[in-house]
């Protein structure tokens, strides 16, 4: 059965959402963990950075001695590392040459509404759109990725997806490692087919269909920048790790074994006020996570695993590792919300028979806003949901106050745009509407929930 999308249906899905490979899986922590390549600026002047784009096909390496066919940017997966500045614009020309139609979205960035990549701003196979950035915006780790309406989940399953690294003066000034111990980790899941092709059902045919695939589809190879269980070489110092959650559906438990800190400095939208000591972090897909791991403790020939996604091999004696700064962002505590709305993620089973996701009972509609906050003002968003939805907004950064009606959870902390809201969890955040008038979105980031209309405006006035 070929779906919608061109993908062949994984006919032995068991529940949940799991796609079965059906080729044995790659051994794993064999493949060395690639790093992504940095963008490189066609030109720069006085303001500005221009970088070029282009969306295409590429037959790719990802298991061992087989092809399989992908959508990048530039042809790669993930996509090619932007290192921005703050203060400094960019301008992206994206070309495209697929033969569907996409829409790219800086996921964290503060962004005019006509770059924001807005599901229904579409570029046309062989157009080209130009996406502005002003950045001005703190330093953080942002990600790039396709957000065509209806078809967000199978295409950046195909692998349009990057990584976005802004950097400013204040984080410049605090001595975290950079060069080759600031190492991005792209956390993806994938299946694929006998031929090493991607497997994906087709979300839109019907109620059987759909019910499996209702949580979001989660495959069974997990992947690291784009390779499977990757394993990595690293000194006996202190690391910086950009953990970005760019999977569909699925959720990790990340923990070292056997044993360590994960040392957060920063959450989505920048660096904490100071670090924080978590023994598992749970990253829910659209979140990102900066943490510092300290290698220099650990003897020459250990091996420490990452949520059993990616293995660190400590192979040599490193500089010595700089003192962990005490401070490290000035971060102001958000306050005074001029107004408090609430808004419910739910399924409803009424569409055509199939099961659909909505926000305040609202399946998406481009043309109807469900909020109109002021630019510059704070407000309470109480999220409150039936199921396991991670919320995100666009522009928008917040702060969580409340978690299942007590404080925070210990990973809540810091500016954040994607917060995992569970079962019959209300999530309350302070949210400032900062930046740009005009209309943004909010949805639910479990991508095939997205697709499935949990998607909503708001216009900022
Ligand atoms: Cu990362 Cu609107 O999404
Ligand atoms: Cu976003
Ligand atoms: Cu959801």
């Amino acid at each position: 059965v070929i779906g919608t999308t061109g993908f062949v249906v994984g006919s032995q899905a068991g529940n949940n959402g799991l796609l079965r490979s059906k080729r044995p899986l790659p051994q794993r922590f064999t493949v060395p963990l690639p790093i992504p390549q940095a963008a490189k600026p066609t030109r720069v002047d006085g303001t500005t950075e221009y970088y070029t784009l282009v969306q295409r096909t590429a037959d790719v390496e990802i298991l061992p001695g087989v092809r399989t066919r992908i959508w990048g940017y530039d042809g790669t997966f993930p996509g090619p590392t932007f290192h921005l500045r703050h203060g400094r614009q960019a301008v992206v020309e994206l070309r495209n040459e697929l033969d569907a139609p996409t829409s790219m979205h800086l996921h964290g960035g503060v962004t005019p509404p006509e770059s924001d990549g807005y599901p229904t701003d579409l570029v046309k196979p062989a157009a080209t759109k130009e996406y502005t950035y002003p950045m001005r915006q703190r330093a953080a780790t942002l990600w790039y990725h396709d957000h065509r309406m209806d078809y967000t989940a199978p295409q950046v399953w195909r692998g349009l997806a990057g990584l976005c690294l802004v950097s400013d003066a204040e984080e410049e000034n605090l001595g975290l490692p950079t060069g080759r111990y600031d190492v991005p980790l792209l956390l993806t899941d994938r299946a694929f087919d006998e031929d090493g092709s991607f497997l994906y059902p087709a979300l839109h045919h019907g109620p059987g269909v759909e019910k499996e695939y209702a949580n979001g589809v989660l495959g069974d190879v997990m992947l690291v920048n784009g390779v499977p269980w990757p394993v990595h070489e690293v000194e006996q110092t202190r690391y910086r790790f950009r953990i970005v959650n760019g999977s569909n559906a699925r959720r990790y438990d990340l923990a070292l074994e056997p044993g360590g800190d994960l040392i957060q400095i920063g959450s989505d939208a920048g660096l904490l006020d100071r670090p924080r000591k978590h023994r598992k972090l749970t990253v829910s897909p659209g979140e990102r996570f900066d943490v510092l791991v300290d290698f220099a403790g650990y003897p020459v020939g250990t091996e420490i695993t990452l949520g059993s996604l990616v293995r660190f091999k400590v192979v040599r004696p490193g500089p010595e590792s700089p003192p962990l700064p005490e401070k490290l962002a000035g971060l102001e505590r958000l306050g005074d919300p001029v107004a408090t709305r609430t808004f419910d993620f739910r399924t409803t089973m009424e569409h055509h028979g199939a099961r659909m996701w909505t926000i305040n009972g609202e399946m998406f509609d481009p043309a109807k806003s469900l909020a109109t906050p002021q630019l510059g003002t704070v407000e309470r968003w109480r999220l409150s949901s039936d199921f396991h939805h991670p919320v995100h907004l666009h522009l928008a950064h917040f702060q969580v106050v409340s978690r299942g009606g007590k404080g925070p959870a210990a990973q809540d902390v810091g500016w954040k745009d994607t917060v995992d809201v569970r079962p019959y969890e209300v999530v309350e955040v302070l949210a400032r509407f900062d930046g740009y008038r005009g209309r943004y979105m909010m949805h639910c980031h479990n991508l095939e929930h997205e697709d499935m209309a949990m998607m909503a405006n708001f216009f900022v006035g």
